[in-house]
């Protein structure tokens, strides 16, 4: 754990290749297993192939106005989209996103250390109606974003994660 978490990196451009949907499934069950308060699981997952790109790509022209269907989604076989979806709770939101957000952070890291490359990216179009619809959000739901999801470049392969912080500047005590 300890070494994959320092070897994972971002992979802004990868390979056509992409992992199944049973690949997948053991990866998400485990990044399920995050810390989740009153296990809610306040999130859900999108994924996003073949026909799914091109519906995303015609919701992400519709909302940025430009009549073309966007290019973005053509950058990895492999989208998925993480939804947190809030659930009526005494949990406030915030620990609902933190958890949903959490999954993503498991699942990339897990992707990482399966061999994927993966690069997380989000913006405002995620908040936009066009994009909330091809999603099927409900109104307790939003986005976080999208992880690109594809092979590693041979470039980077066997390469290292960045150097990591130096820890002591980011823990203080009280
Ligand atoms: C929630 C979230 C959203 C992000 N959205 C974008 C994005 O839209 N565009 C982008 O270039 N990087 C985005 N990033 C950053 C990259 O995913 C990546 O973490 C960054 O390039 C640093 O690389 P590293 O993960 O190897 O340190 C986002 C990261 C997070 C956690």
């Amino acid at each position: 754990m300890l070494q994959a978490a320092l070897a994972r990196r971002s992979h802004s451009s990868v390979t056509e290749d992409a992992p199944s949907r049973e690949e997948l499934l053991p990866l998400i069950a485990a990044a399920s297993r995050v810390a989740d308060h009153s296990n809610l699981r306040p999130w859900r997952l999108v994924e996003i192939r073949d026909e799914g790109r091109d519906k995303l790509a015609k919701a992400l022209g519709k909302a940025d106005g430009s009549k073309k269907p966007s290019t973005k989604p053509y950058r990895s076989t492999l989208i998925i989209a993480v939804v947190a979806s809030r659930q009526k709770s005494k949990v406030p939101e915030w620990e609902q996103d933190a958890t949903a957000s959490g999954v993503a952070h498991m699942l990339s890291l897990l992707l990482d250390e399966a061999g994927w490359g993966v690069f997380w990216r989000t913006g405002d179009l995620t908040r936009k109606k066009a994009v909330r619809k091809a999603h099927g959000l409900k109104r307790n739901e939003e986005l976080l974003g999208w992880l690109y999801i594809g092979g590693i470049k041979e470039k980077y392969l066997g390469g290292r994660g960045k150097r990591p912080v130096d820890p002591t500047k980011f823990i203080s005590s009280i």
